[in-house]
């Protein structure tokens, strides 16, 4: 199939991107593990064992950094894992949408990097909440309008009528037009 100008475009920065040279020469999945990595070095999320889902996991960049800190990992996207993650223990794929997805039980935390409209993802996430499905969370919401931080301010509100508590909201080094939300239930 034929490039269009924009895919083009967007493949030229994404391959000049200095952080997707570093991941691949660090061995890491994508540009996204620094934004995990940059978070759990200050705050020390994840533990051996932890269960976690990982919503909007592909190409696995969060799944790998989880599974390298020994947590078990359940990474739901339609989309495939780069081919070296399936090979790692403790991981197990859900090819379904994270809209039909639904644990068998409560997990320790739920991760989201679901290329998805911001209030619609925070909609699913607080359905999480108001289910006991997960007991903490870490998600990046994309914030690609110009009035960010009235969007940032409904997407606490649409979290906090779910049951997330404790909610923070940061722009992280790594992150662009985006912010990453951590919160924990009751
Ligand atoms: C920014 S990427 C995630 C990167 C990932 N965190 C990593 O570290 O490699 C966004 C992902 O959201 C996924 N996605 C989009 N819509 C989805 C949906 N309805 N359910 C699950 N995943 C979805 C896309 O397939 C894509 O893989």
């Amino acid at each position: 199939m034929a490039r269009t100008k924009s895919s083009s475009r967007w493949l030229q920065e994404h391959v000049n991107d200095p952080y997707v040279k570093q991941a691949q020469k660090d061995g890491y999945r994508s540009r996204s593990s620094y934004k995990l990595l940059e978070l759990n070095e200050k705050d020390r999320l994840i533990r051996p064992g932890m269960l976690i889902v990982d919503l909007g996991a592909a190409p696995g960049g969060w799944s790998w950094v989880l599974l390298e800190k020994r947590a078990r990992v359940i990474a739901v996207d339609p989309a495939m894992l780069r081919p070296d993650l399936y090979e790692r223990r403790g991981l197990r794929h859900v090819k379904e949408s994270a809209f039909t997805f639904e644990p068998e039980e409560t997990v320790d935390w739920l991760f989201c990097d679901m290329a998805w409209r911001p209030l619609e993802a925070a909609a699913l996430l607080a359905k999480w909440a108001r289910r006991h499905w997960a007991r903490m969370l870490v998600a990046n919401l994309k914030l690609p309008m110009k009035r960010k931080a009235e969007m940032a301010i409904r997407l606490r509100e649409v979290l906090a009528d779910g049951g997330w508590t404790r909610i923070r909201m940061r722009q992280l080094y790594h992150d662009r037009d985006e912010i990453t939300v951590v919160a924990a239930r009751g």
